[in-house]
């Protein structure tokens, strides 16, 4: 059965699908629907159990669960003309499952603050000690575990905006839909061996006080893809996107005309 996904579209023109990171929403790419609906369709969903969606009743979703529910919206939405595919970290594992599955859809792709590898075993380990807790004791845990990483240190000091912004969208996103993320991201595949296969036209854009996907693994992951441009997003961290809106959208649009 087809999972029906909340989602924001904006603008015309060529589209590009913003896919968010865990265990956010649609909300983290605001900056760049406002900011580049003038020229492209921006499409924006919340991902299966996120958002504005119905919470999941599964122990997991998986990457490729993911992806296929993407590729239902491209299809009910009847997008036929190529897709830029831009993901946020989780968003970006769910970027190399879309690729492997449904790679034809796509003319680019961006992957912002993300990595290909899959976890070591006891990151997994972590991950599954961590649905447990928020499944005990709320999506507060979540928020705690997740929302000190998040950001850099100029945008924890001068954008509490931004900060709080991120903790009500952790807080409220339900619990079982975040386990069920963190059962998934465990068990995703190593997507390493698909980096050389990437053929069209990759942006890696990384902040530069990321520590979560740090420059250096990103920096390595944009020079195993063939057609790829690295561009590190100064004084912000994980969310770059969030954190620095108009630096992130001004490498989207040199990318995208070029
Ligand atoms: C995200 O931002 O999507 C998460 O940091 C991904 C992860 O936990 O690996």
């Amino acid at each position: 059965m087809m999972t029906h996904l909340h989602t924001i579209i904006r603008g015309h023109g060529s589209p590009i699908l913003l896919v968010h990171g865990f265990p956010l929403d649609y909300t983290m790419w605001t900056g760049q629907i406002d900011g580049l609906a003038d020229k492209y369709r921006v499409i924006a969903p919340d991902l299966r159990g996120f958002g504005r969606n119905e919470p999941v009743m599964a122990d997991a979703v998986t990457m490729d669960e993911f992806a296929d529910d993407l590729n239902d919206l491209l299809d009910s939405l009847d997008v036929a003309e190529p897709v830029c595919f831009c993901g946020l970290s989780m968003g970006g594992y769910v970027g190399f499952r879309f690729i492997e599955k449904h790679g034809e859809r796509l003319n680019s792709l961006i992957l912002c603050d993300t990595r290909p590898g899959a976890d070591t075993e006891e990151g997994a380990m972590n991950r599954r000690q961590l649905a447990g807790k928020v499944l005990r004791s709320g999506s507060e845990t979540a928020v705690e575990a997740m929302l000190p990483k998040l950001v850099s240190r100029k945008t924890n000091a001068e954008r509490p905006d931004v900060v709080e912004q991120l903790r009500g969208t952790i807080q409220t996103t339900d619990p079982q839909s975040i386990a069920a993320a963190l059962h998934g991201m465990a068990v995703r595949p190593d997507s390493t061996p698909l980096l050389s296969k990437i053929t069209v036209p990759t942006l890696v854009l990384c902040g530069a006080e990321d520590t979560l996907t740090p420059p250096d693994v990103m920096r390595d992951m944009a020079a195993q893809i063939p057609n790829a441009e690295y561009v590190e997003v100064p004084e912000t961290g994980h969310m770059a996107p969030l954190e620095d809106p108009a630096a992130v959208n001004a490498a989207i649009r040199r990318f995208l005309v070029q």
